[in-house]
């Protein structure tokens, strides 16, 4: 098992990283002096597959655990199921020390971290992520919150998990299509942070997509312990964070115009780091041929590189990112890259170089 720390002072915590950790969740439980009991939020999906293996493994540690289960999908972090997780813990007479395991996705830690920074003012709570994309992202950080109509995340908060267990075990279940749009975030952590990982990618994705234990423990562990230097340099988002952001203004219009689901989150920010790729080629003298690494190392992971945009969606495409909330005073404002491993944050961009960049990505990558 590897451990990584995420150092925030009193509110700092361990990401646990390896095979059958599932079973053990009870005991690492044991060390955090919490209340018996507690509520484990899954969705439908995953409820079935793992619901009873976390259920047993904290009863026998003693804990008393009962099962909330929500509908799957991004459309189940909403309030309504924050007012229905709510019930079900009051009904169940859950205190301030008992606490929450999120058990699923990041649509399931988003929720439950939530319901668990809100109810009673904050109750601990536990991730245990079932994804890849919330193993190495959503999970770490403490970034929490539900969707209203008019947006995605728009009411959250920033609330720290006490834990983070990532069993890879759970992993062999998520369908290949998923699996692949978590490493459209793993990626990312290469091209922000480290060309070292960026490399051993390269060199390795052909165990990384066979879920190879050893190489994939020691891929989730670098990607947790590069988002935990960021974050506990910056909890809040007042800067470093940003970066976090790589690909993600393009990324999350694309997943606007399209409809929620038509692309997945990991598929849109493959798109949108592409994107920024040719544009950090454009205005930060990205080299050439890193801009075409990076592009080959998304296509090589199976995930979309490109998007042809009719023009009135390409208008729509505009609209969306000066709709993003991290955009202010209505500027278009990119995290670039200077070179693979370090990207400089708040670059402005003009609209047709964004188009510019579209229109390359749709040439150089088929
Ligand atoms: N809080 C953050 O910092 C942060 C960061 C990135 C993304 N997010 C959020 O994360 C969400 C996306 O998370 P996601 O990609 O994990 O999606 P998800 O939670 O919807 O999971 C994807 C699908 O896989 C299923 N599933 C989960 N684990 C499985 C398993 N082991 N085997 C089989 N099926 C399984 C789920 O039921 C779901 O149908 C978005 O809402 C996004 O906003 C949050
Ligand atoms: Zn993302």
């Amino acid at each position: 098992m590897r451990m990584v720390k995420v150092p925030l002072g009193e509110r700092s915590y361990s990401i646990l990283i390896g095979e059958g950790l599932l079973p053990r969740l009870g005991a690492e439980c044991n060390h955090l002096g919490l209340g018996r009991n507690c509520a484990i939020i899954s969705d439908v999906n995953v409820a079935p597959a793992f619901g009873q293996a976390a259920s047993r493994s904290l009863a026998k540690a003693g804990f008393e655990p009962f099962l909330i289960t929500v509908p799957a999908g991004e459309t189940a972090k909403s309030l309504k199921n924050v007012q229905a997780c709510y019930d079900q813990l009051a009904a169940r007479r859950l205190e301030r020390r008992s606490f929450i395991v999120a058990l699923g996705g990041g649509v399931v830690g988003d929720l439950a971290g939530f319901v668990a920074a809100t109810y009673l003012r904050g109750i601990p709570f536990i991730q245990v992520p079932t994804t890849l994309l919330a193993q190495v992202d959503s999970s770490v950080g403490g970034k929490v919150g539900v969707n209203l109509k008019a947006g995605k995340n728009l009411v959250g908060a920033f609330y720290q998990p006490r834990l983070v267990v990532c069993d890879l075990d759970v992993l062999k279940s998520l369908p290949a299509r998923q699996f692949r749009s978590g490493l459209a975030e793993v990626i990312k952590y290469g091209i922000i942070y480290d060309a070292a990982l960026f490399k051993r990618l390269e060199q390795d994705l052909a165990k990384v997509l066979k879920q190879a234990e050893g190489t994939l423990a020691e891929i989730v562990a670098w990607c947790c312990e590069i988002k935990a230097k960021v974050v506990g340099r910056d909890e809040t988002e007042g800067g470093l964070r940003a970066i976090l952001n790589f690909g993600h203004t393009v990324g999350h219009a694309i997943e606007a115009i399209s409809g929620y689901g038509a692309y997945l989150h990991g598929e849109a920010i493959s798109i949108g780091q592409v994107v920024a790729a040719r544009l950090s080629e454009m205005q930060l003298g990205l080299p050439r041929q890193e801009a075409d690494r990076i592009a080959s190392l998304f296509a090589r992971a199976g995930l979309p590189t490109s998007i042809a945009l009719k023009p009135k969606q390409l208008v729509r495409l505009f609209e969306a990112m000066r709709l993003d909330k991290k955009v202010s005073g209505g500027e278009l404002k990119f995290v670039l890259a200077e070179r693979i491993g370090k990207v400089v944050r708040g670059q402005k961009v003009a609209g047709e170089q964004i188009e510019k960049a579209l229109a390359s990505t749709t040439i150089s990558a088929r």
